[in-house]
């Protein structure tokens, strides 16, 4: 798969409420059935997490349950049940590909072992504070795609109101990217995406503005130089916001201020 902006029919798994083997294809065919089309070219598991099953009927959206106190509430289906019940998604025409989201490494590695159908994409968190090298690193050495969501960082976390995202530095204002933006005439955001796509990696933004939707497809026309790439990949500081463990047991759990 060449880097790119993706205009495939991708859906996800889209609740962890639907990870058990009987859950996967019903909710499969009635996600089509929504799109009035017959397959999907990519279905992907959202989250390595499953949560207990609930009925669409009573609640929707399913979103995270928790319990009382807030905290949410695991699944029993391993990743090997939801992925199996996937892979039959595949064999019945359901999904020409499938593929997973949000999985670290060792995860990957495991999924390897009994995967008849072997993932096609990993979709993940990715943007100059979490370049996670290593992870693209192993993906790639499998043949396994990588596409990037939340490329430019803590703004995709704005919205949420998310603490840790607010305090963190708006990466367009970043010196680094502004400096590079200005010396190839583009504007940040092109840089942070340009940034993924040269490294092999596609990337899926996202926007409600005519002209910046423009802008984030105009971002073949210009190449990053090595050092600038390294410049960027510079800023990592590991700072993850979608992170699968605030939804499986440390909701509460408070994080520490990110250093420079
Ligand atoms: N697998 C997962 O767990 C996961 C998690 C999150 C997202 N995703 C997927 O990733 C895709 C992208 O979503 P995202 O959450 O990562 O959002 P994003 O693409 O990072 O976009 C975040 C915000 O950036 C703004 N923006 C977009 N283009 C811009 C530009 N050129 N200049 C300045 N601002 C710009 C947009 O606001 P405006 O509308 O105002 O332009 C948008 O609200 C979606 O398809 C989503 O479903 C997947």
């Amino acid at each position: 798969m060449s880097s790119t902006i993706s205009t495939s029919r991708t859906n996800h798994l889209s609740s962890l409420a639907f990870h058990e083997k009987d859950r996967v294809e019903p909710v499969c065919k009635k996600q089509l059935a929504d799109w009035g089309i017959d397959y999907f070219d990519l279905y992907l598991m959202h989250f390595p997490i499953a949560q207990p099953y609930v009925d669409p009927a009573e609640k929707q959206p399913i979103g995270f349950t928790q319990d009382d106190n807030g905290k949410a509430l695991q699944g029993k289906a391993p990743i090997q049940e939801t992925w199996q019940a996937m892979e039959k998604l595949v064999d019945n025409g359901l999904a020409k590909s499938i593929g997973i989201s949000n999985f670290q490494g060792s995860l990957i590695i495991d999924l390897l072992r009994y995967a008849r159908v072997r993932p096609a994409v990993l979709q993940i968190e990715h943007h100059p504070y979490l370049v996670q090298p290593q992870l693209i690193q192993l993906a790639k050495s499998e043949g396994i795609a990588v596409t990037a969501y939340s490329s430019f960082g803590p703004v995709s976390y704005h919205e949420l109101d998310m603490k840790k995202a607010l305090d963190a530095p708006v990466l367009f204002e970043n010196p680094v990217i502004k400096k590079i933006a200005e010396a190839h005439g583009k504007t940040p955001a092109q840089v942070l995406l340009r940034w993924s796509t040269q490294r092999g990696i596609a990337v899926i933004p996202k926007s409600n503005n005519p002209q910046r939707l423009q802008q984030n497809l105009d971002v073949g026309s210009f190449d990053l130089t090595e050092a600038e790439i390294n410049e960027i990949s510079g800023l990592d500081r590991h700072l993850r916001f979608n992170d699968p463990m605030d939804v499986s047991c440390l909701s509460d759990f408070e994080y520490p201020e990110a250093s420079d």
